[in-house]
């Protein structure tokens, strides 16, 4: 959607929060031993408290009130009878929907102890996406995103999953603009037009090349396997740079 008033903002930023806040307790909730499905009753009652409906459920009568995806899972996993265990990579993503408005957030937590290397990875994607989200701002080409995501990667030796888009929310999930690229895409110069809404969320990997498909109808596992992770945060593009909607609060 395109934000054209306050009004607008302020129910997009209140949905925001929520999500925010549901995300940010389900990370501070994870521990070993419990299951994704416990896991995810708890973002669903949040989001039940704060007047909020699960948007995958909504628009897709996706099996559970949140994805949560582990280890080799990358996106889309159903929450379910699988146990968290110590040393796992956790992505939790939040999407929902409150007076007719949609925001979508996620991350990946370590569940302690891990490597190095994957704290690291938790901190290189959050800064991955950081970089897609410096560069929004009115009138500048959504293929920006991605080359600027591409860089910080190049440099600091990852891959990026390259069929797992970006894409337009606010009056549904998933809306115009669709395929943003986090990867570099050069050609894509549809503009961010003021007050456009999207995600941004790269999926940062040590080796990943693309999601595919695993048994069931949703889970998708990074090709070749490695460890990925996803944050993900909807923005609003004003001349003044981005606005960050799912922020805690
Ligand atoms: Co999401
Ligand atoms: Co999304």
């Amino acid at each position: 959607m395109t934000i054209s008033n306050e009004d607008e903002l302020e129910s997009l930023k209140a949905i925001g929060r929520i999500v925010a806040n549901t995300l940010e307790a389900m990370g501070a909730a994870l521990e070993p031993g419990m299951t994704t499905a416990e896991l995810d009753a708890i973002g669903r009652r949040l989001l039940e408290e704060a007047g909020a409906r699960p948007a995958p459920e909504q628009c897709y009568d996706f099996p559970g009130a949140t994805c949560i995806s582990v280890n080799e899972e990358i996106a889309h996993g159903i929450p379910g009878a699988r146990r968290i265990e110590a040393g796992d990579l956790v992505n939790i993503d939040v999407s929902a929907q409150k007076d007719g408005f949609f925001a979508d957030t996620g991350a990946s937590f370590p569940v302690p102890p891990v490597s190095r290397a994957i704290e690291r990875l938790c901190r290189d994607g959050k800064r991955a996406m950081w970089a897609g989200i410096r560069t929004v701002a009115t009138d500048r080409p959504l293929g920006d995103i991605g080359m600027a995501i591409g860089a910080f990667a190049h440099r600091n030796r990852y891959t990026l999953i390259r069929n797992l888009a970006s894409h337009g929310v606010g009056r549904s999930l998933h809306e115009k603009p669709t395929e943003i690229a986090t990867w570099p895409e050069p050609g894509d110069d549809r503009a961010m037009t003021e007050g456009l809404v999207f995600t941004v969320e790269p999926f940062l990997s040590m080796g990943g090349q693309w999601a595919e498909d695993g048994d069931d109808d949703w889970t998708l596992f990074s090709e070749p396997r490695a460890p990925t992770v996803q944050y993900e945060h909807t923005v609003v593009a004003t001349r003044r740079g981005p606005v960050v909607v799912t922020l805690p609060g």
